[in-house]
Formats: C-alpha cells, sequence, structure tokens
C-alpha cells in the first residue's frame, strides 16, 4: 500500500518550526504538500514508433492492475507520472497514457522562440502537443551537447514562459565526487540556472538530484547519501527564496533507479520522486516504480 502523504510527512521526522495558527506554514506541512513524482526518460529509445506505442500500451496496462496506483496530477495521495518519450512519439504516447493520467514532456528544448536554428524545437511546439514539463540541464545534455548554465538558465526560463514545468537536473560527475566537491558543484548548477526565476514560479520547477557516476551505471547512489544531497539543495534553495521554497519544492532523485531501488529511496524524508532512464523502457519495471511501497 501507498503511504498516504499526510502519513509520509509525519515519517519524515521533519520538526514543525511554528505551531502558531494562521502563522507561517510549518515543514511538516509543506513537506506534506509535496505530491511524489515519478518521471521516466526513453532518452533516444525505443527506435521505432511502434515500439514506443507498444512500451506506452504495456505501461498503462499494468498501471491499471495495480489497484492502488493513482498516476494523477494534483489527486491528493497519488503520485504524478511524466513520460518523456522522444519528439517523434510525443503526440501519440500521450493519446495512450492520457487516459491514465499520465503526463508527457519534452526532453529538450532550444530557448529561442523560432527562427532557422535547423533540428532544433522551441517551447511553443512542445506545449501545443502536450507537453507539460520539459527536462533541462540533463547531464547528457551537459556533456554530449555542451549545454552551459547560461544556456540551462534561458531554458528553464523559456519553459516557464510557455507555462510548462522544468525538470531542473543537477548533480556530480565522477571526478568530482571523487575530490568531495559534490555540495559544491549542485550549489553552483542551481544557483546558475535558477538565477532570475521568481518565487512564484517556483511552485512549476521540479530539482532532479542526479549523480552522474549513478547514470545508466547500475551504481546507485545509496538512498541515505542521496537524501543528504537532497537536503543540502534545499538550504541552497532557502538562501536563494525562503523556507517556503526550500520546503516545498519537489526534488527527485535520478541514477540507475530499479523497482529493487525505489523504495528504500522514496522512505527518504526529502525525495520525492524518481527520474528513471532504462527501467523506464521495461514497462513493469517502471510501473512497479511508480507503485513505489
Ligand atoms: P538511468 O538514467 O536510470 O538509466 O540511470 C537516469 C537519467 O538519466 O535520468
Amino acid at each position: 500500500m501507498k503511504l498516504p502523504l499526510a502519513l509520509l510527512a509525519t515519517t519524515s521526522g521533519a520538526s514543525a518550526f511554528t505551531t502558531v495558527n494562521n502563522g507561517p506554514r510549518s515543514i511538516t506541512e509543506l513537506s506534506a504538500s509535496r505530491q511524489p513524482i515519478m518521471a521516466g526518460n526513453w532518452k533516444m529509445n525505443p527506435t521505432t514508433e511502434a515500439d514506443a506505442l507498444n512500451l506506452a500500451n504495456g505501461f498503462c496496462a499494468l498501471l491499471n492492475e495495480m489497484a492502488d496506483t493513482c498516476a494523477m496530477d494534483d489527486v491528493e495521495g497519488c503520485t504524478e507520472v511524466v513520460l518523456f518519450p522522444p519528439f517523434p512519439f510525443i503526440s501519440k504516447v500521450k493519446d495512450i497514457v492520457g487516459k491514465e493520467g499520465v503526463t508527457v514532456g519534452s526532453q529538450q528544448v532550444y530557448y529561442e522562440d523560432k527562427g532557422a536554428f535547423t533540428g532544433s524545437v522551441a517551447a511553443s511546439m512542445v506545449k501545443s502537443v502536450g507537453c507539460e514539463y520539459v527536462l533541462c540541464g540533463h547531464s547528457e545534455r551537459r556533456a554530449l551537447f555542451s549545454d552551459s548554465d547560461v544556456n540551462i538558465n534561458s531554458k528553464v526560463k523559456k519553459v516557464l514562459e510557455f507555462g510548462m514545468k522544468p525538470i531542473l537536473c543537477v548533480g556530480e560527475t565522477q571526478d568530482e565526487y571523487d575530490l568531495g566537491i559534490t555540495q559544491e558543484v549542485c550549489a553552483m548548477q542551481v544557483s546558475k540556472d535558477l538565477a532570475g526565476v521568481s518565487k512564484k514560479d517556483m511552485k512549476d520547477v521540479v530539482i532532479a538530484y542526479e549523480p552522474v557516476w549513478a547514470i545508466g551505471t547500475g551504481l546507485v547512489c545509496e538512498a541515505d547519501a542521496a537524501n543528504k544531497v537532497h537536503k543540502f539543495i534545499r538550504t541552497v534553495l532557502a538562501k536563494m527564496y525562503d523556507e517556503e521554497v526550500a520546503q516545498s519544492t519537489r526534488i527527485q532523485y535520478g541514477g540507475s533507479v530499479t523497482p529493487e531501488s525505489v523504495d528504500g529511496l522514496m522512505a527518504m524524508s526529502d525525495i520525492d520522486g524518481c527520474l528513471v532512464g532504462g527501467a523506464s523502457l521495461f514497462s513493469d519495471k517502471f510501473a512497479r516504480i511508480c507503485n513505489f511501497q
């Protein structure tokens, strides 16, 4: 059984910073407002439209079979589920998964509105085919496509301008991990990539902590260690904004998440969901992840 959100919050160990009625919301109340969010990033998979639609159909059939799964946005007690198919498959995947309350997102956009940018896709385009989320700053885009923090910041702002929600990915490489500078790297990326984003817009921003050394490698960051980084990211948000933003922003963990590791991760006080690559290409694995215990 999935824990009701209120219970999840009270088991988090967070203590209220005020008990005054009608005063600022307590940390417990703010944590309780963090709806779990599971995202499947298909990356450049599967290789044909037929396979993509099979995957979407298989996933929906399993979600239906699992009695305590409800993949709705904004429904109390439900886990929000988002799929990120490759561009050519977005519309048809949305037609299939939308019926189950699963939303779709875009793995990438360019920050210009339109024009002579061969091969690029604009925020308005993915919005017009029904995307609600856009991945920004994924480590594969940073490493393989030279996405700089300046460009990522422009994308985050463009996504928000078009009424969509960015999932901002941050995390340290293996070398940075070995140097012990995880916190410095995350603080730098969060502050640069969110520069100029208003407190009001932060309600639509999701952050994904993805240690690069754990992505696609089978190496999972221990749940405790990931949770410490999530807590640290909240301190960065508190400095940039305030405690309310720090406690209400949803922070996912990403990096080799599997059905075997998801329950331990989701039991952590500051992990609000997972960004899943490899395992999201198997409908049974991803359905189990969305239905974490
Ligand atoms: P992985 O990918 O689950 O295959 O490690 C995660 C990601 O890149 O978002």
